[in-house]
C-alpha cells in the first residue's frame, strides 16, 4: 500500500518512485480528483495567458496517467502529444485515454530521441523527482525547437531548499526565463499540502 506521507518527504530512488507510481496508478486519477489537483488546469491557463502560440508537437515528460495531457488536448485539440514516464502501469492508463500519439517508458533525465523537435515540452507535478537538473535541461534543450517553450511546475518548499531560481538562471543562456507565476495552490484538499505547500509555474523559451 502506498504511503501518501512520502509525497511530501520524497519517495526515494528511481526504482522506488517507479514502484510507487505503478502501485498507485489505478487509483491515481481518483485520488487526485479527491485532492482537487490544480496543476494541470492552472498550467494551461498560465500558458494561454502568457503566449498565444498553438503548439503543433508537444512532449509531456513524466506524463503519468495523462492528467496534464488531457488538459493539453482540450486546449490544443489539433496538436500531436507525445509522453514519457518511468511508470509502465501509469503509461498503460494514459494510453487507454487516447490522448497521446506516442508513449515511451523513459526517465526524464535521460536523452529522449525523437526525429522531430517540440514546440512545447512540459513537466507538470513531477519536478520533485528530479535528481540532476543539468541532465533534465540537456534533455529539454535537445528536444525543443528554437523559440519553443518549456513549461514546468515546482513545489515552493523544494524551490527554496534547492535555490531553484539560480538553477533556472544557470540555464538561461539556452532557455530564457519568460515568466514565473505567483505561489498557487497545488493539492488544496490534501491535508499535508493544503495551504502549506504551493507551487510556482515556470515558462521558459529556447533562444
Ligand atoms: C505526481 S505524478 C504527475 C503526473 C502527471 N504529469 C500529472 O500531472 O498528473 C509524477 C509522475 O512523475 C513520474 N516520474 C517520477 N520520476 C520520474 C523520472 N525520473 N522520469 C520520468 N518520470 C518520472 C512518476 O512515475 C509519475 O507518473
Amino acid at each position: 500500500m502506498y504511503n501518501f506521507k512520502s509525497l511530501v518527504s520524497g519517495v526515494g530512488n528511481l526504482n522506488k518512485t517507479k514502484k510507487y507510481y505503478d502501485d498507485w496508478s489505478e487509483k491515481y486519477d481518483e485520488t487526485l480528483k479527491l485532492w482537487n489537483y490544480q496543476a494541470p488546469k492552472k498550467s494551461i491557463k498560465f500558458l494561454k495567458e502568457t503566449t498565444n502560440f498553438k503548439p503543433k508537437n508537444i512532449l509531456d515528460l513524466a506524463c503519468g496517467t495523462g492528467l496534464f495531457g488531457a488538459e493539453l488536448k482540450k486546449a490544443y485539440p489539433k496538436s500531436h502529444i507525445y509522453g514519457s514516464d518511468i511508470s509502465k502501469k501509469s503509461l498503460k492508463i494514459s494510453s487507454e485515454k487516447k490522448i497521446y500519439k506516442k508513449l515511451q517508458i523513459k526517465n526524464f533525465e535521460q536523452l529522449h530521441n525523437y526525429k522531430i523537435k517540440f514546440d512545447l515540452i512540459s513537466l507538470i507535478g513531477s519536478m520533485t523527482y528530479c535528481k540532476n537538473f543539468d541532465k533534465l535541461f540537456v534533455n529539454v534543450n535537445k528536444n525543443i525547437k528554437q523559440k519553443g517553450f518549456a513549461l514546468f511546475t515546482h513545489r515552493i518548499d523544494l524551490w527554496q531548499q534547492q535555490d531553484f531560481l539560480s538553477i533556472l538562471k544557470k540555464h538561461r543562456k539556452s532557455l530564457k526565463i519568460i515568466k514565473i507565476s505567483r505561489p498557487l495552490k497545488y493539492l488544496p484538499l490534501n491535508k499535508d499540502f493544503k495551504n502549506k505547500i504551493k507551487i510556482k509555474i515556470v515558462l521558459l523559451q529556447k533562444y
